[in-house]
């Protein structure tokens, strides 16, 4: 194979004829885990400028940092007291630009999360609307209400937090207020002209210090019903639901979208190409792709590809919707195995293949005992799939170094709000977001530096000396070396990036299709060994190839 390096992959001036957002790899930096520069146990600014030599040998296109604003830490850095600050415990706002400047001497674009369904408690407007009290104009930013009852110590309604309990918290002067999450987190009022004019303006401030683009969180909710109606009853969730939209009270509302066309336009002022990635969910992939139209947001997470379970037919009726609907809008597809907020892949299909999809690791439920070889095996081939589709990818830091969940933190180091707010019936996120393992035999593991004034935020497993990156390199065999190869194949390959895909017959339980020219992709999700269909060579498998028998759980990239 003699490669074309494709142009619009290298090229950081955005002038190239596909937009790079199309087709690029963009890793996930959860920046609390990433890499502790300064050494106080937790990531940091200098900490990513150290590392990215090895995001640029790993071969990715962009980094996604999770929120490095001010912020007090109720739900690490989604709780923002200052957008236009950096907190001290990841850096300066001068340590974001040297970043933003370094990684796009790297060839890397960078993209941060931005928080506009709510912020901290500690934010200056909110501790405007406390001080100001019931009725001002400053509690109109954000969603005040009386309560029910006859002395209001009802919530205004019946809505729930994602974090558990009540959506509504009482002031001591009894006003009640909105939010979805965390009560530290209390959600703005998209309503209001102020909210509006914020947001675009911070865009503006990040924008011209040259990010390439920004995460949306929770983009689907900025938008509540203007009447607050109560939620109607749950449906029992033991019982298949057709996949179809309901209206909503608080969840993807239509009128969600004028802001977001308002925010294309600012993006569309800059030069180059300044992209958006929402995290929608939506009941429908159609009511999904209703966000990145034309005019509206560049792209958005395919959380249904996350959720499929390790079934042939599952993920690719989930690859072939989300083409298909998609298509129609001109929208890349983007790809997502894992992220901060979900259990981590070989984990979850190291177990019985959950009858039923799970949504965030709220509803994973653990089936029957952890296979961690079979799901790393079937991690590896995921990465093949995944990096073999038309569109985008996003790897989750740790992934590429093949990290499981770590599902036996000690209950006294659990951070996450999910914690508390469940009562303790769920452990929350925590362990996926365990500090990377970099080198050497014992923690920190090359997360902080050697002479580190505390120990890793949350405490490595002693297995994570068998994941590190200096362990990994170099060996064939190793995740570290899998993810490598397939993004420089994938970034030379011309079949590879933002073109069709046509399915080739496979019997059940195989996936194969083609992307021209000349690439053909197949996945073994069954039991028995699948051989090889006619090819010119085998680019890259995920496991060792015997007599052109592809293994059970096995993927193969082949030049034909
Ligand atoms: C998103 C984030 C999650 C956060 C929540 C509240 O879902 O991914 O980590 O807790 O929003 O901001």
């Amino acid at each position: 194979m003699s490669p074309t390096p494709k142009e619009h992959r290298t090229d950081m001036s955005g002038t190239a004829a596909a937009p790079w957002w199309r087709s690029a790899v963009i890793y996930q930096v959860y920046i609390r885990s990433f890499a502790d520069g300064n050494g106080d146990g937790v990531g940091d600014i200098a900490g990513i400028r150290s590392r990215l030599p090895y995001l640029k040998s790993l071969g990715v296109d962009a980094i996604w940092i999770n929120p490095w604003y001010k912020s007090p830490m109720a739900d690490h850095g989604y709780d923002v007291a200052d957008y236009r600050e950096i907190d001290p415990l990841f850096g300066t706002v001068a340590d974001a630009e040297q970043l933003i400047a370094e990684a796009h001497e790297h060839g890397i674009r960078v993209i941060p999360d931005i928080v506009p369904n709510h912020t901290s408690d500690q934010h200056v407007w909110f501790r405007a609307a406390l001080a100001a009290g019931s009725g001002s104009p400053e509690r109109e930013r954000y969603v005040f209400r009386p309560g029910r009852g006859p002395d209001g110590a009802q919530p205004p309604n019946n809505w729930v937090s994602r974090f558990g309990g009540p959506a509504w918290t009482r002031l001591p002067d009894g006003d009640w207020y909105l939010h979805l999450f965390a009560p530290e987190q209390p959600d703005l009022n998209w309503q209001h002209p102020d909210v509006h004019a914020e947001f675009e303006s911070v865009l503006r401030f990040w924008f011209s210090r040259g990010v390439d683009g920004f995460r949306i969180d929770v983009a689907h909710g900025l938008v509540k019903h203007p009447e607050l109606p109560d939620l109607a009853p749950l449906r029992d969730p033991a019982v298949e639901q057709p996949r179809e939209h309901v209206d909503h009270p608080h969840w993807d509302r239509d009128e969600v979208h004028d802001i977001f066309r308002a925010w294309r336009k600012v993006a569309d002022e800059f030069e180059g190409d300044r992209c958006f990635v929402a995290e929608a969910w939506a009941d429908t992939p159609e009511r999904l792709a209703a966000y990145v139209r034309e005019d509206a947001l560049h792209t958005a997470f395919n959380f249904d590809f996350l959720m499929a379970t390790w079934d042939a037919e599952d993920l690719r009726s989930v690859i072939d919707t989300s083409l298909a609907t998609l298509a129609p809008v001109g929208a890349p597809a983007t790809w997502v195995l894992s992220n901060h907020d979900v259990v981590r892949h070989p984990t979850r299909y190291g177990r019985k293949s959950p009858t039923r999809r799970w949504v965030a690791n709220e509803s994973y439920r653990p089936e029957g005992p952890l296979d961690l070889t079979l799901g790393t095996r079937r991690a590896r081939a995921a990465a093949l799939l995944m990096l073999a589709l038309p569109g985008g990818a996003y790897v989750y830091q740790g992934e590429e170094l093949g990290l499981p969940e770590v599902e036996d933190l000690p209950e006294s180091v659990l951070q996450d709000p999910i914690r508390e707010r469940s009562g303790h019936t769920e452990r929350g996120r925590d362990g996926c977001r365990v500090p990377i393992p970099w080198s050497g035999r014992s923690a920190p593991y090359g997360f902080s530096p050697d002479d580190a004034t505390a120990p890793p935020w949350l405490p490595q497993p002693p297995h994570w000396a068998e994941h590190t990156a200096e362990r990994q390199t170099g060996d064939d065999t190793s995740m570290l070396e899998l993810y490598r190869t397939a993004l420089l194949l994938r970034r030379e390959h011309p079949a590879l990036g933002d073109s069709p895909l046509t399915w080739l017959d496979t019997p059940a339980g195989v996936l194969t299709f083609h992307r021209a020219p000349g690439f053909v992709c197949v996945v073994n999700l069954s039991t028995a060994p699948h051989p090889l269909p006619d090819h010119l060579a085998v680019l890259l498998s995920s496991g060792p190839i015997k007599d052109d028998l592809l293994a059970p759980d096995q993927a193969a990239w082949l030049a034909v």
